[in-house]
């Protein structure tokens, strides 16, 4: 799907973070939002998302608008039918084991599960001999590739993951950034990735920097 970000804003208690942020991802396309930390990734992404409402500016998703500063009800929609999100923070149920995570995440936004492919996942991220464990008996660098594997397991048209690597060491990310794009890849979905990782810019053609509220190409 082709998504697009026109003239987006946000302040935060009338402090500007993004002011006039534009960008357009075609179907597939493979997108490394770069900046230091502070510079506004994480609200860029969640603003795409419709988590949380800009100032200012409009995303549309093939045309149609998904969010506004008026509303993000049709976000919430959009979001389950064709979003994987991974977050900074990882937000995986802590009552839930993996398999239990992902099998809702799959719930929630497909309306049926598929186990075989829950598990065929949490194996290609190394990590299904901890299917049963509970999230907060994993290391951070297995929390990082479970929340992945959640965002994944629904095939999602539009993959965002915020800082997916920050947890990992230099093997696991350059492992994990190479996962990312070949289910990006083998799915046709477009991949956004926010970091201040620079260790992953080789792996995207396109690299869009954030300073002082504006996107440098
Ligand atoms: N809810 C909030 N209320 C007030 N200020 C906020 C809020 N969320 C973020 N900020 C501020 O907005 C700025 C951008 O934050 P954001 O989390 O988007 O940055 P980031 O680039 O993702 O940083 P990091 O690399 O550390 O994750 C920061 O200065 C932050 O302190
Ligand atoms: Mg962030």
């Amino acid at each position: 799907m082709d998504i697009a970000v026109r003239d987006l804003a946000k302040a935060y208690a009338g402090r500007d973070v993004l002011s006039g942020v534009n960008f357009n991802a075609a179907p597939g396309e493979r997108l490394l939002l770069l900046g230091p930390s502070g510079s506004g990734k994480s609200t860029l992404l969640n603003c795409l998302c419709g988590l949380q409402r800009p100032d200012h500016g409009v995303v549309t998703l093939d045309g149609a608008t998904m969010v506004s500063s008026r509303s993000t009800t049709a976000a919430d929609t959009l979001r389950r039918r064709h979003f994987g999100i991974v977050f900074q923070t990882l937000r995986l149920v802590s009552a839930l084991s993996l398999r239990a995570n992902l099998t809702l995440a799959q719930k929630l936004q497909t309306g049926s599960t598929d186990k075989p492919a829950i598990d065929r996942m949490l194996d290609r991220l190394g990590i299904v001999h901890r299917a049963d464990a509970r999230p907060h008996q994993l290391s951070q660098g297995e929390a990082q590739r479970a929340a992945i594997a959640r965002a994944l397991v629904v095939r999602p048209a539009i993959l965002v993951a915020d800082e997916p690597t920050s947890a990992l060491d230099h093997g696991n990310a350059t492992r994990v950034a190479a996962l990312l794009i070949e289910l990006a890849e083998e799915t046709g979905a477009t991949l956004i990735v926010a970091t201040h990782d620079d260790r992953l810019r080789p792996h995207f053609p396109r690299t869009l920097t954030l300073q002082e509220g504006q996107l440098a190409v």
